[in-house]
This record gives C-alpha cells, structure tokens and sequence, in this order.
C-alpha cells in the first residue's frame, strides 16, 4: 500500500497545489473557450461577418496549443503527484472509479481530436462540417467535466457511499450538482477571460470595442453563475463539516472570503472596462484580468481542500493515508507494520508515513521551530496527541512506543538550547513564548479551546501547582517538562493573561 517514500523540500501540499490550480484552470478554460467558438462561429456565418471568422481562428490557434500540450502535460503530472504523496488514496479512487476514468479519457481523447480537426478546418471544411466538428469538441470537453465532477466532489463528501460503496451514491454526492453548475460557470467565465487576452491585441477600433463587451458579458455571466452555486454548494456540504470549519479552520473560511473579493473584483472590472474603455484595453491589463481568474480558482480549490481536514476522502481516509476503517489495527499492530516499505530508520519512516504528508522539518509548515527548546517527552506527549492540536489533524494512530520514536527522532533535529538563547528574550515576551510553544498549540487564545480566563486571579503558587499536575489536567495535555526559568516566566505571563491581559 505504501510506495517508498518521495522526500522533498517543498510541502506536498504546496506542490499539488500548484499543479492542480494550473491544471483545473487551463482544462475549465479548455472547455468554456471551445463554447465560446462554437457559438460566436455559429452567428459569425449567420451574419457572413468575415472579421470576427478571422478573429475566432487566431482564437482557435493559442487555444489548441494552450489547452492540449499544458493540460495534458499537467495533467499527466497530476498522476504523478498523488500517485506519491498520497498513494492510499489514489489507490481508493481508482477501484471506485476506473470506469469514470475510463468514459472520462474517451471524451478527453474525441476532444483532443475534435480540436485538432476544428483548428486545422477552417479553410478546408464546409461551414457546417466545421461547426458540427466545433460542436462534439465542446460537448465531449464539457462531458469530461460532468464525469470528473463526480470524482472530485466525492473527496470532499462522499455522502452515502461511506455506508453503502455504492458507485452512484460517491459519484453523484452531495455536492455533485451544485460543483457541476459551479465548474460550468468558471468554464464560461474563463471564455470571457480569454478572449479579452486575444481581443487585446486587436486594433483600436469599432471590431475590438464590440469583441471586448461581448467578452466582458461572457465573463459577468459565467461569474454571476459561479457565485450562486457557490453558496449553494456551501450550503450542500454536510453541517458537521461548515460547522466545524466555522469554529476552528479559518484556511478554508479566509479562501472563501478572498474568493468572493476577487469575484467581485473581476466583476467591477468587467463592467467599467465594457463601460469605458473596450476600445482601449491593452494586453497588460487583460492579462491581469486572467491572473485575478487564476487567483479566484486557486482560493476556490484551496478552499475544497483544506475544508476535507483532516481526511483525504472524508470520513475515510486521512491526510496521512491512514485508512480510518483501520484505526484498530493500527493502534493494535503498531503502524509500521502496516509500512511495507522501510528504510530501517523506523523513527524516519514512521515520521514520514504519520506526519510528513503535511509538515516539512524546515518548510512548509515547519515542525522544527514548533519543538526548538522543548525536549523528548513533550514531543511525544504531543505526537500523541495530535488530535487536540489547532490545524484539525488527524489522531497518531501508532502505539505510544511508536510516538517515543518520532520523539527521538524530531529531539536529534531540533535546537536544544533553552527558548531565552535560541530567540533571545526575557521576561515577558520569554512568557509569551513558552506559551506559544507549550501551550497555544492547543489552547489557541481567542478560541473555545483558550483556559486563560479559568486561570484568571490566580496566585503563582497556585500556577505552579497546575504546572505540577499538567499531564492530569486532560487526556491528552503534555506534562510541564520545561526548566525553572522557563517556567517562571510562563508563570508571570499566564497571570497576566488572566487579567485580560493579550499578548
Ligand atoms: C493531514 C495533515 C496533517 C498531518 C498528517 C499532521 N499534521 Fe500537524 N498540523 C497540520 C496543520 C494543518 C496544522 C496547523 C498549522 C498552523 O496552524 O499553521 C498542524 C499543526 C501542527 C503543530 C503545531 C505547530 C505550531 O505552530 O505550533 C504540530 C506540533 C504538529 N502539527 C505536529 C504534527 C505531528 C507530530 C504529526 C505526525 C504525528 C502531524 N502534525 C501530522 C496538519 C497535519
Ligand atoms: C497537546 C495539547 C495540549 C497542550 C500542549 C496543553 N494542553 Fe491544556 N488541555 C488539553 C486538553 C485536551 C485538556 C482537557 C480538555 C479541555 O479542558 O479542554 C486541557 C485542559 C487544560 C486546562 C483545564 C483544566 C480544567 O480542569 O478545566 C488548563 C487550565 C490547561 N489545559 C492549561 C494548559 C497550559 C497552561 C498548558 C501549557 C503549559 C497546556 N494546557 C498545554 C490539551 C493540551
């Protein structure tokens, strides 16, 4: 089940992320651009209006080549990615799905075909074989989508399917209908987009300032549908998920605000552009309008899938791979039994099986600094218990000589001096920082999970007592492990903090 491991610097996140978010923006645009053809072509020769032909075919051109050559080659890179960094789940979703995949390549390859033939007939087909060519690329790009949505959506809430492993109950899920709408939408907008880029490097004149509104209310349109199956789509996902996400995940929440800013930032833009300056519009500023559309789409798709923590397939597998269905087993065998692959560093490996999907020791989402100046039994207290962590992470599934070990192995990279060398502070800032360190990762101020004000009025004896008894304090709390000064500190500024006092 578990492929060697692929280590590298980068998080897996930020690598999938940048893949995908190019990937779903070329293939919405692959789609939506070829509608855009089809229709402008189908009232082009209605009004024997030869400009605009010539227009579409220089369309056609950057269009075939972007949309084939980067969506397949990201596509391809797609597979790779996931194939590695989360090797469990690929494998799930190609048992359920392999024939979704299968229906979805066929279409991928009559659209493949269909475009080429609709690009090079222009001059050489009869007006009506080219449009009906123009019309079977659209239909089976857009047919693609129709299937892929099912596997997408499925990720994020495979509703029955958990009970039943029924291939209709994933595909069409809760969300399936309103991502459908919500994908064809960002299809059309990305139309718009995309022919104002063309339209840009048209001369001045009566024939751009018509192209450019009529590109403008593409895009509008296809926006207008895209925010309203947006909230209709947040309004599919089960209650438990929004939720939950409304308390403790402020990722996905901050992703969907930013979207809707910049959806209305590319509205406003669209409507003063065709309003005052569709004869003006330069490559530059076109080319900001695809950027805004590419930023839209990667908080959207940020937002998807930061909302499935901690699971990589909802309520079925989490971040790390682990089979939730399995949890037993794995407390019961220990978790590098079920690691095939071992490099006989059983701390390394369990490390990266347990945690490194997500965290870097130095990058992204760095664990380093998170344990610089704590020691062997915090970390493992924390391993342990990651589930009571911010970041809503998956529970460690090992057994707790499992934990010990990735203790031992994070305690050889970490800095050991104490937090007032390694950061250089006293006093209060010093407090405030074996807090951070000790403390706020689970109990994030602010939060429902913030003791601070029960500490309110206490005296330092009484502090200390607490600090004494820490591990008791909670399933889960790591015993106080830190040195006198440390802990005199931490003292003085947990008496602050009762008072009302914020860092
Ligand atoms: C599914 C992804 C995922 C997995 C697997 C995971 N984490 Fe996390 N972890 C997160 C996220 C997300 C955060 C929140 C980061 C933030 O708030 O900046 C986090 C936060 C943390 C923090 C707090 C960091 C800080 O700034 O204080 C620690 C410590 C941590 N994780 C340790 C671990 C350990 C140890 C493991 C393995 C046993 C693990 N994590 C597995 C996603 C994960
Ligand atoms: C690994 C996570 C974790 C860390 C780190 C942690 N705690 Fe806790 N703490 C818990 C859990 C879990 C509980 C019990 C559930 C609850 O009360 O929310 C708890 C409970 C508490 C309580 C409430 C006890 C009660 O009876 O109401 C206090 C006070 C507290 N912790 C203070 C601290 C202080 C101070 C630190 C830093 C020295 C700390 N915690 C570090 C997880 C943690």
């Amino acid at each position: 089940m578990h492929y060697p491991f692929w280590d590298q610097p980068i998080g897996y996140g930020v690598l999938m992320a940048t893949i995908a978010v190019f990937h779903v923006f070329v293939s919405h645009f692959a789609i939506g651009g070829g509608l855009y053809l089809v229709v402008n072509e189908h009232f082009a020769r209605r009004a024997g209006d030869a400009q605009r032909l010539e227009f579409l075919e220089k369309l056609s051109k950057f269009f075939v080549l972007a949309t084939l050559v980067a969506g397949a080659l990201t596509g391809v890179a797609i597979w790779f990615v996931i194939g590695l960094l989360a090797p469990a789940a690929t494998e799930a979703l190609i048992h359920n799905y392999v024939w979704g995949w299968a229906i979805e390549w066929t279409f991928f390859v009559v659209e493949i075909a269909a475009a080429m033939v609709y690009y090079y007939g222009w001059k050489r087909m009869t007006a009506r074989a080219h449009l009906t060519v123009g019309w079977i690329y659209f239909v089976a790009a857009w047919l693609s989508l129709v299937i892929i949505n099912g596997i997408l959506t499925f990720m994020l809430t495979p509703g029955r399917w958990l009970a039943t492993g029924d291939f209709w109950d994933g595909f069409f899920d809760p969300t399936y209908w309103p991502s459908l709408v919500l994908r064809t939408g960002v299809c059309v907008m990305l139309a718009g987009l995309y022919a104002l880029l063309v339209a840009s490097r048209l001369e001045p004149g009566d024939f751009k300032a018509k192209t450019v509104r009529q590109a403008a209310g593409w895009s509008l349109a296809g926006l207008a549908a895209t925010v309203l199956s947006q909230v209709w789509y947040w309004k599919a996902i089960p209650a438990d998920i929004t939720a939950k996400a409304l308390q403790v995940m402020p990722t996905p929440i901050r992703s969907i605000e930013i979207s809707f800013w910049l959806a209305g930032a590319i509205a406003l833009g669209m409507v003063a552009l065709a309003a005052f300056a569709p004869r003006k519009l330069g490559t530059t500023v076109a080319l900001a309008f695809m950027a805004l559309g590419l930023a839209w789409f990667g908080a959207f798709e940020w937002s998807r899938e930061s909302l499935r923590k901690p699971y990589i397939i909802t309520g079925y597998i989490y971040g790390n791979g682990a089979e939730v269905g399995e949890a037993e087993n794995y407390k019961r065998d220990g978790y590098l039994a079920q690691i095939p692959y071992r490099t006989g560093d059983e701390g390394a490996d369990l490390f990266r099986h347990a945690c490194r999907n997500c965290h870097t020791l130095e990058g992204y989402k760095a664990l380093k600094p998170a344990f610089d100046g704590t020691d062997r039994a915090f970390i493992a207290a924390i391993v342990q218990g990651t589930q009571h962590l911010k970041g809503n992470m998956p529970p460690f599934l090992g057994t707790p000589a499992e934990a010990e070990l990735i203790a031992d192995h994070l305690d050889q990279r970490i800095d050991k001096r104490p937090l007032a060398d390694i950061y250089k502070l006293d006093g209060r800032l010093l407090g405030r920082k074996v807090y951070d360190i000790r403390c706020g990762k689970c109990h994030v101020l602010g939060t429902d999970s913030d003791k601070s004000k029960s500490l309110a009025g206490q005296s330092a004896e009484d502090l200390n007592g607490l600090l004494d008894m820490a591990a008791n304090l909670g399933e889960g709390m790591p015993a106080f492990t830190a040195d006198a000064a440390e802990r005199k500190a931490l003292v003085a500024y947990l008496q602050t903090l009762g008072k009302g006092g914020r860092p």
